[in-house]
């Protein structure tokens, strides 16, 4: 698999230099880990409870645990399509968890901090409806939900972000919807607030992204 993953990325890279564009090589732990180094802000150590949706690196528990402290980290996927764990691995992830995508399988009121990485703009839009309403029930008041995704506010941009999609499923096999920063803030509950949003809009480690940190009120 990580050899798959290399391959897909010296691919991506001469795809995108043909384009114009030079890129500096992929490393998903030091991108989860940057991802996490966001989310410690808003970590209390060995207290926060943490829940991450759309958990898919074997690494992202260890990752997580490393850089902010937090005393649990839970993740839930979706089985259609999920390829990354293998049985015995699934077995030894006690905290990961198989879900239908929108009903979270954990109870009420848990997590300080509820994390969404590229995720959101994978999910058809009654679901993605029915997953906000239930994320507000699996937050604590006062927690956090901290989201990483593609910062699509130039075509030119939309387009690499298509594009590294289709290289990594040919088949096109896949929902996507990219959002710009203001619908995916529009998809929250009013009483949600902004705590920390930036984006860049440089291309590296594939594309321009940005973060957005809502406090649930
Ligand atoms: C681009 S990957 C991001 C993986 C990881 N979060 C990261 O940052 O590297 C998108 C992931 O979202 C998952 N996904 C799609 N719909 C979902 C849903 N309704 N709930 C949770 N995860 C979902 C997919 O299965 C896939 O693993």
């Amino acid at each position: 698999m990580k050899q798959n993953a290399t391959r897909m990325s010296i691919m991506l890279d001469t795809m995108l230099e043909d384009d114009g564009v030079t890129l500096k090589s992929y490393d998903s732990s030091k991108s989860l880990g940057k991802k996490f180094y966001i989310v410690k802000n808003y970590v209390k150590k060995n207290k926060s409870i943490i829940l991450d949706i759309g958990t898919e690196s074997e690494n992202t528990f260890e990752i997580a645990k490393n850089v902010t402290r937090c005393k649990k980290i839970y993740g839930v996927n979706i089985e259609e399509g999920f390829e990354h764990y293998s049985d015995s691995e699934l077995e030894n992830m006690k905290n990961f968890k198989f879900y239908n995508g929108y009903s979270i399988p954990f109870k009420d009121k848990m997590f300080d901090v509820i994390t969404i990485f590229y995720v959101l703009h994978h999910i058809k839009k009654p679901i993605l409806k029915k997953l906000i309403k239930d994320i507000d029930r699996v937050l604590k008041k006062d927690g956090y939900v901290v989201i990483v995704d593609h910062n699509v506010h130039t075509k030119e941009i939309k387009k690499i972000v298509e594009k590294e999609h289709k290289l990594f499923s040919p088949s096109g096999d896949y929902y996507m919807k990219l959002m710009t920063m203001d619908e995916i803030r529009e998809l929250f509950p009013d009483s949600y607030e902004i705590c920390e949003q930036s984006y860049n809009s440089s291309i590296y480690n594939y594309h321009a992204k940005f973060h957005m940190v809502l406090q649930k009120k």
